[in-house]
């Protein structure tokens, strides 16, 4: 009996899951670049399992039973290539390999497509959670072929987080689907960071809430509709006092976040396939502001606070029920917000869905990311129910489910509030804004862009449409003024 699956690339997320695998009952042959990391989880975790040690990718090959299953966990870009070109000409018609890393999904529908024609099956794997997801049970997003999935399905859905007896794993596509859902988890998980530190900015900086006193609220706040592993988690960090100076933790931490990859692509491909995907790109764009440090240094000098209303703004939010209550506006800012930051990402993922010809199950992927992943919270039963009715039946907008439409109707007055008071005091709130943009762009009957096609005709004879007859028309701007049919 050979071993199950081969994992190769074995730093922390790739040892995790062999770990895993092993965990499940499953034959584990270990592979990576330098023996040393084979030899570091043999000697440390051997005993966890059944683990075949192998020295080169021909013997981890080898070692395997057919089909071979054979899962990448490098970094991702060039060295996935690198390995794969490796890895091929030792395997057979109808192997496996499995990239189980952050690869972008362009990447993985050109490797699929090339390892097809070669009668390989190429899996790109959205995994979800982190070291601790990929040792303890993962959210996984599997693409590639259905087949494919029959025999790798089962072993992944073992290795998987469990919720409620249900695993967080299902194949949501073809070729790079898998990959391409974990971007737009990705993305989520950007927005919902954001709006919850637009929500601390804002309690702190109006209503004078010290870190300690919000972890409170945030405590609180996870027993809300807000239920989430990321809200539970705010209060953890706001609560955490730094060792060296007794401050708040969060108070000497350097307020710069990168932004590696997944949250940008996510807002570029939003752009690429017209889905304004508004609230994940802001959430990009305050991390790629929250960098340029020595830029705002300067303007921090130089643009007046803006706040000489801040004693108004103190008098207003910082005290006894006019704190509380601003505290409630907040709370339902955050949740509106977080609303249509999941409602970006399901309207790009039908998009998405169109332009790669991915078949995407709205539900399946809510329910993926109840467990084991960074945006697991209980509004993902709620968005799994508002999908729940056959496809020709579902909302075309998630804004749309009754669920929601009541849920923003609720928190809208609030919501307003917070924004006004957000652009009155100086406080900057950009996904707050925006998601708020965006419910009043939906709900408005007429939009500008009637002025923009009459500027476009104007400048560039980019003709326009009427909303009374069909066909396309022009001014003849420079001569009479008079329309023309085109
Ligand atoms: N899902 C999540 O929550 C999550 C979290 C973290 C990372 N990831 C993703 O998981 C993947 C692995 O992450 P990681 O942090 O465990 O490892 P990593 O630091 O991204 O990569 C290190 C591994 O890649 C191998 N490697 C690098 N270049 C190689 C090449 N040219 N040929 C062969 N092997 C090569 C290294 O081998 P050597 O030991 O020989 O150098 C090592 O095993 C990445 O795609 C990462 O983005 C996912």
């Amino acid at each position: 009996m050979g071993a199950d699956i081969g994992v190769t690339g074995l730093a922390v997320m790739g040892a995790n899951l062999a770990r895993n695998f092993a965990r499940n009952g499953y034959t584990v042959a270990l592979h990576n670049r330098s023996v040393a990391r084979t030899d570091s989880l043999v000697n440390t975790y051997g005993h966890e399992g059944q683990f075949v040690r192998t020295e080169s990718l021909a013997e981890l090959v080898e070692a395997l039973d057919r089909p071979r299953r054979v899962l990448i966990m490098v970094k991702a870009g060039a060295p996935v290539d690198a390995v794969i070109e490796d890895l091929v000409p030792l395997l057979d018609e109808g192997d496996i390999i499995i990239d189980a890393g952050n690869s972008f999904y362009e990447e993985t529908r050109r490797r699929e497509e090339a390892l097809r024609q070669k009668g390989l099956h190429f899996v790109g794997v959205g995994v979800s959670g982190g070291e601790e997801g990929a040792l303890w049970g993962p959210s996984i997003m599997p693409g590639g072929s259905r087949e494919s999935y029959q025999t790798l399905g089962p072993m992944l859905e073992s290795i998987a987080a469990d919720y409620h007896g249900e695993p967080c794993c299902a194949w949501v596509g073809t070729d790079g689907a898998g990959h391409y859902v974990k971007m737009v988890h990705n993305g989520i998980e950007y927005a919902d960071m954001q709006v919850i530190g637009e929500a601390y900015d804002l309690m702190r900086s109006l209503a004078g809430l010290e870190p300690q006193e919000q972890a409170g609220v945030f405590r609180e706040w996870n027993s809300t509709a807000l239920a989430s592993y990321l809200i539970e988690i705010t209060s953890e960090v706001l609560d955490q006092e730094d060792e060296l100076t007794g401050r708040p933790l969060v108070d000497v931490i350097v307020d710069a976040a990168g932004q590696k990859g997944t949250g940008r692509w996510t807002a570029i491909s939003g752009l690429e396939v017209g889905s304004p995907v508004t609230t994940i790109a802001e959430s990009v764009f305050a991390r790629s502001i929250s960098s340029q440090r020595s830029v705002r240094e300067v303007t921090s000098q130089v643009f007046e606070a803006g706040i000489n209303e801040a004693v108004t703004a103190e008098e207003l939010y910082a005290s006894g029920d006019a704190r509380q209550d601003f505290v409630e506006d907040i709370r339902k800012a955050l949740y509106a917000s977080k609303l249509v930051s999941y409602a970006q990402g399901f309207d790009m993922l039908s998009a998405a869905g169109q332009e790669f010809g991915w078949d995407l199950n709205m539900r399946t992927i809510a329910s993926l990311w109840r467990a084991g992943c960074i945006i697991r919270a209980d509004l993902l039963d709620t968005i799994m129910r508002a999908y729940d009715a056959p496809a020709a039946d579902q909302p075309r907008n998630l804004l749309l489910a009754p669920e929601f439409t009541e849920a923003l109707a609720e928190c809208l007055p609030s919501w307003r509030r917070v924004v006004a008071a957000a652009a009155t005091y100086g406080v900057p709130a950009p996904v707050f804004s925006s998601a708020l943009a965006y419910y009043d762009s939906l709900r408005a009957e007429r939009l500008p862009a009637a002025l923009t096609q009459g500027l476009r005709d104007y400048f560039g004879a980019h003709t326009y449409q009427r909303i009374d007859k069909p066909g396309t028309f022009h001014i003849r701007w420079s001569e009479d003024r008079t329309e023309a049919e085109v």
